[in-house]
This record gives structure tokens, C-alpha cells and sequence, in this order.
């Protein structure tokens, strides 16, 4: 039997084709039975959309393997969903994860038909136009990250993540849109790496390291080649990994050479990372993830940027309901003593 996918109704615009068979179900005898609604490449009208509002359908059904189709659809009309007064904040925080999860996998998996700068940019745009419009855009966009590492999921995490500390910190509208879309693209050079090494369970000698390492200038090289690229996308790309100290790589550079945006990539990035379930080491909660990082790899961050990143987490706990278990919220009161934008580091 066929595997479905339910969608919600609400984000089907009006006016728009959709590329792939839409289908309503129905439980006949306990036993669900689906139902065509509309063929791939009809246009979505007035009236079909009357007709499901008369009939109260909140929910329709795609083929699993027709997702991809519909991600598509929502990527093309992110814009117009996000500018829906009548969509709610959290739907519209799914669609933003879902839209960026398609195209990061997109940009890693199918490296054949090149890389979709445009793409990036344009989701980015329509993400920070979503974050900085929608106050819900914070609390929402943080609870529907994932917990699981994967290259692509790490790529939106960091994304969003990011694009939330970037408003934090008062960066401007164009400044989120290229941090955005460099944060989305900054492991791209990841594509040069074999898998094997890569996806390696345990941990990698220093030959494998070395090849690792490569990555930043790696992605540099391939989207500079490509030439639509910001340059301060261009930055977060080479410098995620330089370390405050000049530990780093790939140049050793330090302090204020590297540029603002390389400084906070670099904390987003150790803090994703160190969030998730990795196949070697599971997922830290955030409180603990915040000590390790001052423990263990204080050397790496600029330090004024880190004390900020934790007021903003302090921020986004407060922000989110209690009860909830957003994988950014900070949920010890130790870290969540936030007033008049100061706090406390922890163990400091
Ligand atoms: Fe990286
Ligand atoms: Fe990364």
C-alpha cells in the first residue's frame, strides 16, 4: 500500500498550480480510503478552497514519494505563505524548517545540478522578513529545530539559530539575509569530503582531520566559482571555524581578524553540534552544553559574543512556554536570570 503524508490545507494558495495529486481521506469501516482531490498541475481556485472550509477539511494527503513536489510548491510561494495574516506563526515556522531542510539536502545530496544560491538567498530573505515581522517568529522557529545531526539538519539549524542571535544582536535586515544564507551554505565545502570519513562513528586520526579541515576553503572555492554569492556569506563560510585564540583553521587567524560574523558562526556552529545526538556522543541539554563550551573550548569564542548568545538563550527560554522542550531553550534557572539584557555565565 501506498505510504501518504497529510499537509495542511492552509497552505495551499489560492490561484496557484500544484504540481502533485492532492488526496482527501476518509475512514470507511476503520480501514482509511483516499480520495483524489485534484490532479499534479491543476490549478488550486477560489472554490475549491470554499469547499473545504464549508466542510471544515483541515487536512489533505500527498504521496510520500510526491513531498519533495510539494516542498517545492511551498519554497516557491515561501513569500506569499509567510506574508498570510491567516496562517498561524507555529505553521509558519514548519514550513520555514521544512522548505530549508529540502534545500540544504538538496545542496548536499544532489551535487550534480549545481548549487541553488538563489534559492539559499531567496529562503533567507523570506525567513528574516518571517522574524522580524512575527514576534511568535522566536519561540516557534526554536521548538521545530532538530535534534538529530545530519549534515543538512546541522546547515538549518545553525541557520535559524543564527538568524534569531542576529536579530538578538541588531544586525541589519540586508546583514541577517547574507548571514542567513552563508550559515545555511557555511559546510557546502562538506560535499569534497568521502563519506566514510564523514559519517565516521568514532573518532578520526589526524590524516582524516586534515581532510576534514579542508571544508571551509573547499566551499569557498565552489560557491565563489559560482560568482552570485555575498561576501559576507562568503565570510561565514571561511571562518566558522577559526578559533578566537588563532587555534583555528583553516588560517589560525584571531581576535579581530576574524570578521564578526566568522566570531559568531563559530560559537552557532560548537553550539548546534554539541546540542545533537551524534553517533559518538549524545545530545547535551543546553545548560550543560553552555558549560561545556566555557570549559572546554572558552579559547574559541569571542567572549563578549558568548556572554551575549547566552543572554539570548536565557531570552528564548523565557519566551517559551513552560513545559516545552525546545532544543534551544535553556531550562536551568541558573542560566535564565535574565534582566535588562545582562545575566549570568554559568560558573563564572
Ligand atoms: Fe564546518
Ligand atoms: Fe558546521
Amino acid at each position: 500500500m501506498k505510504e501518504f503524508l497529510a499537509i495542511n490545507e492552509s497552505t495551499l494558495i489560492v490561484d496557484t498550480e500544484v504540481d502533485c495529486d492532492l488526496y482527501l481521506k476518509s475512514n470507511v469501516n476503520g480501514v482509511p480510503r483516499y480520495v483524489l482531490f485534484s490532479h499534479g498541475g491543476e490549478m488550486f481556485r477560489g472554490d475549491r478552497r470554499k469547499q473545504l472550509v464549508e466542510n471544515n477539511i483541515k487536512k489533505l494527503y500527498v504521496y510520500a514519494n510526491s513531498y519533495k513536489t510539494f516542498n517545492d510548491y511551498q519554497e516557491q510561494n515561501l513569500k506569499t505563505i509567510l506574508a498570510d495574516g491567516e496562517k498561524s506563526s507555529s505553521e509558519k515556522s514548519n514550513i520555514v524548517y521544512s522548505v530549508a531542510k529540502n534545500l540544504a539536502q538538496e545542496l548536499l545530496n544532489d551535487t550534480k545540478s549545481g548549487i541553488k544560491i538563489d534559492r539559499v538567498t531567496s529562503w533567507a530573505d523570506s525567513t528574516v522578513d518571517y522574524i522580524l515581522g512575527d514576534e511568535n517568529a522566536f519561540s516557534n522557529l526554536i521548538k521545530v529545530t532538530s535534534h538529530d545531526y545530519q549534515t543538512y539538519t546541522h546547515s538549518v539549524n545553525v541557520s535559524v539559530l543564527g538568524l534569531l542571535f542576529g536579530k538578538y544582536l541588531g544586525f541589519s535586515q540586508d546583514s541577517l539575509g547574507s548571514f542567513g544564507t552563508g550559515l545555511l551554505l557555511h559546510d557546502y565545502g562538506k560535499i569534497e569530503i568521502p563519506l566514510d570519513i564523514l559519517n565516521k562513528p568514532s573518532s578520526l586520526s589526524s590524516d582524516e582531520h586534515k581532510i576534514v579541515e579542508k571544508h571551509p576553503e573547499a566551499g569557498m572555492a565552489l560557491l565563489t566559482k559560482e560568482g552570485n554569492i555575498f561576501k559576507d556569506s562568503l565570510i561565514v563560510v571561511a571562518q566558522h571555524h577559526e578559533n578566537f585564540d588563532g587555534t583555528g583553521y583553516p588560517h589560525g587567524i584571531g581576535g579581530d581578524e576574524i570578521q564578526l560574523l566568522g566570531r559568531v558562526s563559530r560559537i552557532l556552529d560548537a553550539y548546534d553540534a554539541i546540542t545533537t545526538n551524534r553517533a559518538y556522543k549524545n545530545a547535551l541539554k543546553p545548560f550543560s552544553a553552555l558549560l561545556e563550551m566555557r570549559e572546554t573550548m572558552i579559547n574559541c569564542f569571542d567572549m563578549e559574543l558568548f556572554k551575549e548568545f547566552i543572554c539570548f538563550l536565557g531570552n528564548a527560554n523565557s519566551l517559551i512556554k513552560s513545559g516545552d522542550n525546545g532544543k534551544y531553550s535553556v531550562q536551568s534557572r541558573n542560566v535564565n536570570n535574565v534582566q535588562n539584557h545582562s545575566c549570568i555565565i554559568p560558573g563564572a
